[in-house]
């Protein structure tokens, strides 16, 4: 709709003036240095979380647990380094509340406002087990297997007694897996007994249900076909935790166990270990260990298997690949903050303007999965600290910016007393009145226009002389809605700068005006 001559006058001009301005970078002003993190509390126990800010004075450090703010009592005190103390970390409390949920600091001075990262805050518990130790039956040289499961936060760790006492973790033929489980290979006479589990976290310490293990005499040179009796779970972990994938096999000979991954890819040695006869162990894990794990058994010096395959999903935490960089803008021209963020699965990211949610919309712009942040036309109402929140199941993470727009004493007010009439079908008159004060450096003014219909980039502009104060745009669509709005041009006084304020060539906003085309 806009003819390419009409779009090139004014652009070009202030292409060459507005160049000598943009990229004044300056510091955020209000940052983070320290963030709450994720915490698992200890019931009836003091809980203290932790928030930095640099920033110039006076800062305000305020807590908001699940969305909302935190008022200073006898249950929470923010000490003036910002950290909140919670006396008595109740799960649930008399009223019903409880002090779980999501807390998140909230700092804030002149500059504007920041939030914090969400740190997670949960209470340490141990469930009932929900997996007991069965008794087994197992053949003397055969293998036997007990396995108990219990939830619990911090995730309990598991030890296992016989006949009351700690198993002998120095017998080679006993694998003990974090995960629950009690491998007894190469079983002897004197194996039997009574077997039971032990879980202990921060919260408790309980005992599973007592399991007997009976070994009766072997049939051993019987030849018999190789038989996995466990194979791997599937598995979802976070980066950096310990993956165990369990493979237990019978039969005789004695099967050969190994492990493969099912899409071809080296398992790699790094960090791998195999425990006992045949379950892996992959420490810190990292994404690229995520995929298919197969465990074979295999008769001895045939082609005779047996496979058993889990799922290993591993999670990254959303980190920044670029976060947004404070900018200092000229009113009038465009902002843009980008904001790149990396994790398994794909980070969601979100915006804040001094802490509240971003609603794009207007001016202001989301685009590319909201990785960028345009603000066309910026004015005094723009200048905050944004915020981009990258976030997705294993974790969320925040970095903050600046935008600062550029305005000072002696420039030229907005033009003022702006009209629309339309003419013709294809013609709309906007007229206005200098601006109030310092006219006497405009040196023209600048009329911007777009369909209302149109997204603000599609915005175009026109150049009117500083005599005419109006002017007829042509070529319009009949029956159509436009918007317009105009701004003064005028020439930087002295060129030279002081401090953080350079010259500006255009002046602030007129308001926004409505104005449809006749009808044919
Ligand atoms: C903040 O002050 C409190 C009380 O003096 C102290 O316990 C806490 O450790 C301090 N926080 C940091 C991050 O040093
Ligand atoms: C693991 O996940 C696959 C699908 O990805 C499913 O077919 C299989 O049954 C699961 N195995 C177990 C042990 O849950
Ligand atoms: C983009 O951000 C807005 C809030 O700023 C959020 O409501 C929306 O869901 C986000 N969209 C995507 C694709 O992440
Ligand atoms: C937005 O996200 C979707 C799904 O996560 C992806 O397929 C698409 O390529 C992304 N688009 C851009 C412009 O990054």
């Amino acid at each position: 709709m806009a003819s390419a001559g009409r779009r090139c006058l004014v652009p070009c001009v202030l292409g060459i003036l507005l160049n000598a301005l943009i990229g004044v970078i300056c510091e955020a002003e209000l940052s983070f240095v320290l963030e709450p993190s994720d915490v698992i509390a200890v019931q009836e126990q003091p809980l203290m979380l932790h928030c930095q800010v640099s920033g110039l004075p006076p800062v305000t450090i305020q807590w908001r647990h699940s969305g909302l703010l935190l008022i200073q009592d006898q249950r929470h005190t923010t000490f003036s380094n910002g950290s909140l103390l919670i006396a008595h970390f109740l799960k649930t409390r008399s009223d019903g509340s409880s002090d779980e949920g999501d807390y998140e600091c909230v700092a804030q001075n002149s500059f504007g406002l920041v939030v914090s990262r969400r740190a997670r805050i949960q209470a340490a518990t141990m469930a009932n087990f929900h997996v007991q130790p069965e008794s087994v039956h197992a053949e003397e040289s055969g293998v036997a297997r007990f396995q108990c499961q219990i939830h619990g936060l911090p995730e309990p760790v598991i030890s296992w007694e016989k006949d009351g006492r700690p198993v002998d973790t120095g017998d080679e033929r006993y694998t003990l897996l974090p995960t629950g489980v009690l491998q007894i290979t190469g079983v002897r006479l004197e194996d039997s007994g009574r077997f039971c589990c032990v879980a202990h976290n921060s919260a408790a310490v309980k005992h599973s249900a007592e399991a007997v293990l009976t070994v009766s005499g072997s049939q051993s040179s019987v030849y018999k076909e190789p038989m996995i009796l466990v194979g791997p779970e599937n598995l979802t972990l976070t980066v950096h935790q310990t993956a165990i994938l369990e493979c237990v096999a019978t039969g005789y000979p004695r099967p050969i166990v190994s492990w493969s991954r099912l899409d071809g890819r080296p398992i790699g040695v790094e960090g791998i270990q195999v425990l006992g006869t045949g379950n892996l162990m992959i420490s810190d894990v990292g994404v690229q260990h995520s995929g298919v794990y197969v465990c074979a058994a295999n008769k001895p010096g045939t082609r005779v298997r047996r496979t058993a395959q889990g799922r290993l999903v591993v999670q990254a935490p959303a980190e920044f690949v670029q976060a947004p960089q404070s900018i200092a803008r000229p009113v009038g021209t465009t902002a843009i903050f980008t904001c790149q963020a990396q994790g398994e699965p794909e980070p969601q990211l979100a915006w804040l303007k001094n802490g509240q949610v971003l609603e794009p919309g207007g001016h202001v712009k989301l685009k590319n999965n909201n990785s960028t942040l345009t603000i066309y036309g910026i004015s005094q109402d723009d200048e905050a600290i944004y915020q981009c929140i990258a976030e997705n199941s294993a974790g969320s993470t925040q970095a903050s910016a600046r935008l600062t727009v550029l305005w000072a004493d002696g420039l030229p007010g907005v033009p003022t007393r702006v009209r629309a009439e339309a003419l013709s079908p294809t013609t709309i008159q906007v007229s206005w009145k200098e601006p109030g004060q310092n006219t006497q450096d405009i040196i023209g003014y600048v009329l911007h226009i777009r369909r209302t219909s149109d997204p603000v980039e599609e915005e175009y502009e026109e150049a009117v002389n500083k005599v005419t104060l109006q002017h007829i745009i042509r070529d319009l669509e009949p029956s159509t809605s436009y918007t317009f709005y105009c701004q003064g041009l005028h020439v930087p006084r002295g060129q030279q700068t002081v401090g953080l304020a350079p010259p500006r060539p255009l002046t602030g906003r007129c308001p926004r005006l409505l104005c449809s085309t006749r009808r044919c």
